[in-house]
């Protein structure tokens, strides 16, 4: 328990598993790009974890960048307004191109980033996420390449926060209000 009434409930995904599942990631995600370069784009802050375990896993050249967005609302649902707040820096025309998200909820984040770097004509623009949660979509974009599928609840840990706590733990953990 916190001050603020929260606490951690349960282990939802293990280290050992979300290590397995970055692992097997890695071996598709450069089995698709063979005889190809990347650009990895990640999220900030929440895909800082997932982005340094998933680069180290990829077999094929890869470049590294990121962006930070916000998105308006409280912390524990999304506008679907969204708001740069670090633009990458690499330029990305006629590259490939693969955004690295902690968590898709109801996909608005990522269908604004999306229509971003897209206009920046990219070769190709796929996206890579480490936690889906597909009950809660409010658009129809989907990730290419998914970690773990989770269940309406909300998590944290493995880079995913609550009011800017709890990154650090290695496991994904479920929290529970009071
Ligand atoms: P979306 O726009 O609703 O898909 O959600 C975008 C962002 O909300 C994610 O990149 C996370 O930063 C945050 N988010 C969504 N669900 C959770 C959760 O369960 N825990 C922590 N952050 C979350
Ligand atoms: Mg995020």
């Amino acid at each position: 328990m916190t001050e603020t009434g929260e606490h951690i409930d349960s282990i939802l995904v293990s280290r050992e598993e979300i290590a397995k599942r970055v692992m097997e990631l890695g071996r598709e995600i450069s089995r698709d790009y063979a005889g190809s370069s990347l650009v990895l784009v990640g999220v900030l802050k929440g895909a800082v974890v997932f982005m340094a375990d998933l680069m180290r896993q990829i077999k094929v050249p890869v470049q590294v960048d990121f962006m930070a967005v916000s998105s308006y609302g409280d912390a524990t649902s999304s506008s679907g307004i969204v708001m740069i707040n670090k633009d990458m820096d690499m330029d990305i025309t006629a590259r490939n191109v693969l955004l690295v998200e902690d968590i898709v909820d109801t996909g608005l984040t990522l269908r604004y980033i999306k229509s971003i770097l897209s206009g920046r004509n990219p070769l190709d623009l796929k996206v890579c996420t480490m936690f889906d949660k597909p009950s809660r979509r409010r658009t129809d974009i989907n990730p290419d390449y998914c970690g773990v599928v989770i269940p309406d609840k909300y998590v944290v840990g493995y880079g995913l926060d609550y009011k800017g706590l709890y990154r650090e733990l290695p496991d994904l953990c479920i929290l529970s209000a009071g």
